[in-house]
């Protein structure tokens, strides 16, 4: 059978032709939200990594999704309307990080005050956790109160003024992401990929594994805007 996928395609749009290719690269700490334009090759490249290697699995997972025609409900978001994703996305993961982000913040002030003293790095973790936080909440508001109302009226009724105004807002929000992927890759570097100490307490699993949960969910959700919803709307001009 040929081969789906190659080297010279941007990681961002495999994502979008096959959402469990972010399962792949997240394994291997690639970036396919903020770094999605980059291509395949380029992108391993830097990593050190295996090309051949990385596009076997690929290749591999969607054959083996093609075979067992495992299309159950698998939305494509390149096809639905831009109202529909928006109201994903908010759904989705603005509801998401404004629940656990409160949480999180409980977590990593906790385990400051407890192991703040053997574990130096917390003091960090508490800094660049509520950095992101405190981006991340004007994001979502810029997001809601501006760039979607937007959208869902530009999609109603097209007008080239109103495309404009979107570019600017989208150029604005990208950097914001930029921003935040670069916040969330250090918060990772500093806790040595999340590793648990040998005295950590529940709540310091719970912190971390609530932070990594955050990650994984934040590159979702920056790849549906970064690589799918905002060229769906440069597209159209
Ligand atoms: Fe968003
Ligand atoms: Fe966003």
């Amino acid at each position: 059978m040929k081969n789906k996928f190659s080297g010279i395609q941007a990681v961002g749009q495999i994502v979008a032709e096959f959402p469990q290719a972010a399962e792949i690269f997240k394994e291997h700490r690639i970036d396919f939200c903020c770094g999605g334009d980059k291509t395949l090759t380029a992108a391993v490249k830097e990593l050190n990594l295996n090309e051949n290697n990385i596009l076997d699995k690929l290749n591999q997972a969607y054959a083996t999704m093609e075979n067992q025609h495992n299309d159950i409900g698998e939305v494509d978001w390149r096809e639905e309307s831009l109202t529909h994703l928006v109201d994903h996305i908010i759904n989705t993961h603005h509801l998401y990080l404004q629940r656990e982000m409160p949480q999180i913040s409980e977590y990593v002030t906790k385990i400051l005050r407890v192991h703040g003293v053997a574990h130096s790095e917390l003091r960090k973790v508490h800094k660049l956790f509520h950095l992101l936080k405190l981006e991340l909440e004007q994001h979502l508001i810029k997001e809601e109160e501006i760039l979607f109302p937007l959208i869902k009226q530009y999609e109603k009724m097209s007008t080239i003024q109103m495309l404009e105004k979107i570019r600017t807002v989208t150029n604005d929000i990208e950097s914001e992401h930029e921003l935040a992927g670069d916040i969330i890759k250090e918060l990772r570097k500093i806790t040595n990929q999340y590793a648990l100490p040998a005295d950590a307490c529940a709540s310091f699993r719970v912190a971390y594994q609530k932070l990594e949960e955050m990650e994984s969910d934040l590159f979702q959700h920056i790849h549906l805007e970064n690589n799918i919803l905002h060229p769906r709307l440069l597209s159209n001009a």
